[in-house]
């Protein structure tokens, strides 16, 4: 299938592009560049042996997004377009609002105007909220906690109603636990810009001596050795997951929202010892205050994938380690 990827040279983006083009997908990148850039592109045709094609532009722009889902000749949507910082999300909503809302609804306009209806949307596992009970299986109730995750909910919302209105849409929210680590050749990976937010990529930031120490955010919360717990899941697990969905999608109209993680959770302290020991470096840590807006503990149940996708994660926390570790040596 001719696949385009919104977002497609991010994080998620970059990573799944390279699992459906194993899996025998064209694929079409739409990027604005506000937080990559095109070596990717270069680094993922190192690996699929094939450079997918690169639109630069923004996914608000309805025309743009209507001319090349006909140039590509695109049957199928994947919508990593997005800004995805909490913090931020709290100081400036009305971006982010724009951006992942008003996103959406000109990707869906631009797709409804030339008939393609089947879509993947990266939703998250913060949409949960304040957890009633573990693991979150995907009939917990929903409420976000901060404007990043009502972006990601309302968006779930709007795409229910659009599949409600005309039975030939077929639209699959996934829902990230948190996803970490880099592609096996270490070739693409995540570089957060600035200080990270995120655990594993200050981690390696601490590992590679760009920083001192980790904080570790709090050590009082109700867990076996008091640090946050986390469902991290292997970027390359995940990317696998958005082909398992696309094929689930063929021929399945509807709306459906399935958890993408791996049912286990970690906690910072064990995530630090397994880099550790996955890489043979030690990570100077200090115990530092909570952060506000964590919530202490958090895992997905892996159930639902595992029975409509045929899919589950495979990698370990080591390897999640090792391929940071690798992704940072190659100097990107
Ligand atoms: P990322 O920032 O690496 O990738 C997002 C890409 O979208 C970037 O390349 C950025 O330049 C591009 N972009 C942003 N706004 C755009 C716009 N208006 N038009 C075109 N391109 C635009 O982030 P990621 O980690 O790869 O996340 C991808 C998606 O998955 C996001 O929607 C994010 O909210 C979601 N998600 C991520 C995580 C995570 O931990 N990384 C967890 C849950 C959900
Ligand atoms: C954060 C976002 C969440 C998003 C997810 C994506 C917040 C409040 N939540 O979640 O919406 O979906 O990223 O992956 O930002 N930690 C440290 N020291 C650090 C960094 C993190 O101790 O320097 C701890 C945190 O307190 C947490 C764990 O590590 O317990 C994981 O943190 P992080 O990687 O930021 O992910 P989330 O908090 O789960």
């Amino acid at each position: 299938m001719n696949i385009l990827l919104t977002g497609g040279t991010g994080y998620i983006g970059s990573h799944t592009a390279v699992a459906l083009g194993q899996s025998g997908h064209e694929v079409t990148l739409l990027d604005n560049l506000s937080n990559s850039d095109t070596a990717v592109i270069d680094r993922i045709a190192q690996i699929i042996g094939k450079r997918p094609s690169f639109v630069h532009g923004d996914v608000r722009d309805t025309a743009l997004v209507r001319e090349l889902i006909k140039v590509h000749s695109i049957d199928a949507v994947v919508h990593f377009a997005g800004l995805k910082a909490v913090g931020e999300s709290v100081a400036h909503p009305v971006d982010y609002y724009a951006n992942n809302v008003q996103g959406t609804v000109s990707l869906l306009q631009a797709m409804q105007a030339e008939s393609v209806k089947s879509l993947i949307f990266s939703s998250s596992a913060t949409v949960y909220g304040v957890p009633q009970y573990l693991p979150y299986d995907e009939d917990h109730p929903t409420r976000a906690i901060n404007p990043y995750g009502r972006t990601k909910l309302h968006v779930e919302e709007i795409l229910h109603d659009v599949a409600q209105s005309d039975a030939s849409w077929r639209v699959a929210c996934l829902r990230y636990f948190n996803p970490v680590g880099a592609h096996e050749s270490g070739l693409i990976g995540e570089s957060p810009r600035g200080i990270p937010n995120n655990l594993m990529p200050f981690i390696a930031q601490v590992a590679i001596g760009m920083r001192s120490e980790l904080q570790v955010f709090g050590d009082d919360y109700p867990t076996p050795d008091g640090t946050g717990v986390r469902d991290y899941i292997h970027v390359m697990d995940l990317a696998e997951g958005h082909v398992a969905a696309l094929d689930y999608l063929n021929g399945r109209p509807g709306w459906s929202a399935i958890n993408l993680g791996t049912g286990q959770g970690y906690s910072v302290l064990e995530v630090m010892q397994a880099f550790e020991r996955a890489n043979g470096c030690a990570i100077p840590y200090a115990i530092a205050p909570r952060r506000s807006g964590d919530l202490a503990a958090y895992y997905a149940s892996a159930e639902q994938a595992h029975k409509l996708l045929g899919w589950s994660a495979k990698r370990s926390l080591d390897e999640m380690c090792a391929s940071t570790w690798r992704y940072y040596q190659t100097g990107v």
